[in-house]
């Protein structure tokens, strides 16, 4: 939405002379970006409090994580702000992007430690367990919360839990993996719930919309490279290119998961204002030029990928129509 309003929107109305509606539109960046400052301020105790349970991890990833929630709390701003929330719906919406990463960096109760990405899976449904300790009464009385305090904290627990899902394709194949081993153990599988009211959606439509970005995308092809499954996974598809004669690197079939997982995250955003949103982020990631970690680094950028996914998918059409044919004619 931030770029909406000042790109395309702003530019067209200046050229064709709405000044009323310019500075409208001005205003409201500006109350955006005072309202990043005041949060800041407001939730200082919060944003320390989960930056200090990452202590464990090592300092780039610490950083990542940090950055990832300043960049969510940014975005909720501009989807809640953009959406015309109440004050205290947002202040209700900052809080719970703030804590929507908190248990991400800890370590599994002992039973489950030897889950692979269990941590991961379950840390939306953690954090949410927290909230009654964290946002006490006095907390949310100090900050301005009026009426049903129990009311509020459900809807911060609604928005932390309800991050998860329904999701992008790559998160179903590690949620399936987790519970393959939970079913093994005889113990009950997670579910993701989906997300529901507006603050749900939301936090939701941010985190998608980090994930949808070139930051993402980013964050994907790393995971890509040093994850077994997925380097498999990769590989898969580079042979299935082969078939058709298209050749298609395993950087390349990264960045083409990578795109799949974001429109992916798009697609769940049910709301269409914050849906518009999340697919200007997957626009703008598709001129960058992007390196697989591989060794030496590869350097990969979405427009050759496209131009050979499109000769894929032609030749597969082409393929299945033939086969088609042959079967009528038998
Ligand atoms: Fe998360
Ligand atoms: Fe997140």
């Amino acid at each position: 939405m931030r770029t909406e309003i000042a790109t395309s929107r702003v530019e067209t109305d200046a050229v064709v002379g709405y000044p009323e509606k310019y500075s409208i539109e001005n205003e409201l960046l500006e109350k955006i970006g005072r309202e990043k400052q005041e949060a800041r301020e407001r939730f200082s105790d919060l944003i320390a409090l989960v930056s200090d349970r990452y202590a464990n991890l090592p300092e780039a990833m610490r950083q990542d994580f940090v950055a990832h929630n300043g960049e969510i709390l940014d975005g909720v701003i501009e989807v809640g702000m953009e959406d015309e929330f109440s004050g205290e719906e947002l202040k209700l919406l900052e809080i719970a992007a703030i804590l929507h990463d908190m248990t991400k960096a800890d370590q599994a109760e002992e039973k489950f430690a030897g889950i692979p990405n269990y941590v991961l899976v379950t840390h939306a449904e953690k954090a949410a367990a927290e909230v009654s300790q964290i946002v006490t009464d006095e907390y949310l009385k100090k900050i301005g919360i009026e009426g049903n305090f129990d009311e509020a904290r459900k809807k911060i627990q609604e928005a932390i839990s309800q991050h998860m899902g329904p999701h992008p394709g790559f998160m179903t194949g590690i949620l399936n993996g987790v519970n393959a081993k939970l079913q093994e153990m005889g113990e009950a599988e997670i579910k993701h719930p989906q997300a529901e009211g507006k603050i749900s959606q939301a936090l939701l439509a941010a985190d998608m919309q980090s994930l949808a970005g070139i930051n993402g995308r980013n964050k994907i092809l790393s995971i890509r490279a040093s994850v077994e499954g997925f380097k498999k996974d990769d590989v898969k598809v580079v042979a299935e290119y082969a078939e058709y004669g298209i050749e298609l690197s395993i950087g390349e079939a990264a960045l083409l998961s990578g795109f799949a997982s974001a429109e992916q995250a798009r697609d769940m955003i049910q709301n269409e204002k914050m849906k518009a949103w999340v697919n200007q982020a997957i626009e703008e990631s598709m001129d960058t030029i992007y390196h697989y970690p591989s060794n030496p680094k590869e350097i990969i950028s979405w427009d050759i990928i496209r131009s050979k996914k499109d000769q894929f998918e032609e030749a597969q059409r082409i393929a299945d129509a033939r086969e088609n044919l042959e079967k009528i004619a038998a």
